[in-house]
């Protein structure tokens, strides 16, 4: 395997559960709990996109905060002013999953990086409440550079801070469409499918699968 010195994670679904909202979900919108935290994701990830190929960028927590609003509209629900500030604040203690801090406290020494497209107000309040920002050598926000994943400008930040060759970096995530578009800048890629869903058929297979984060262990 070839030597890597720096390992760069996704955020939200591959360390952090985005359904952990789950539960005030269902208690501000009963028995559509479900429904609206799954079509909110999917709209969250289809509004970025969009934003990003339409070059009017704006930041991950108004495009959270604006996909939160359709999901519920589509569910045929009303949601207030303090609703909406009330789950993006859930968002920003999302649960982590129960394997990471075991492999990111066996990573230790090595140069561990969260990039995420989550804006600095959404993922550094998440990345002190959940306990692991010690973990890690340092969190980076695409909106740092308000340019999207998969765009390779994103990815081209993250190796800039990073400080090492691409071929040096593994870069794990558990979204297809964040794997590919790592897979097609040219680093080492390592597919979190924790869905276990079927590769992208986009022609970019990732270098391994795994079902959860403990097996980059094996790397
Ligand atoms: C991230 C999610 C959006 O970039 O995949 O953390």
């Amino acid at each position: 395997m070839p030597e890597i010195k720096a390992y760069i994670f996704d955020a939200y679904g591959t360390l952090f559960d985005v359904h952990s909202v789950m539960k005030e979900l269902e208690e501000l919108f009963p028995e559509k709990g479900e429904s609206i935290s799954q079509t909110w994701r999917k709209k969250q990830v289809e509004y970025f996109f969009l934003r990003q190929v339409m070059g009017r960028y704006k930041p991950f927590d108004q495009v959270t905060r604006d996909s939160l609003v359709y999901a519920v509209k589509e569910n045929d629900q009303t949601i207030d002013e303090q609703q909406v500030a009330h789950m993006l604040e859930s968002y920003r203690q999302l649960k982590h999953y129960d394997e990471v801090e075991e492999v990111l406290k066996q990573l230790q020494g090595k140069e561990l990086i969260v990039f995420s497209n989550g804006s600095e107000n959404m993922l550094h309040p998440l990345m002190e409440f959940s306990g692991l920002k010690p973990l890690f050598t340092e969190a980076i926000s695409a909106d740092e550079v308000k340019q999207y994943k998969p765009s390779p400008a994103a990815y081209v930040y993250a190796l800039e801070k990073a400080g090492v060759k691409r071929e040096e970096v593994l870069f794990m995530s558990s979204n297809g469409w964040d794997i590919s578009g790592a897979k097609s800048f040219g680093f080492h890629t390592a597919w979190i499918n924790r869905s276990g869903l079927p590769v992208e058929e986009l022609q970019l297979e990732p270098d391994a699968v795994y079902q959860d984060l403990s097996g980059i262990l094996k790397w």
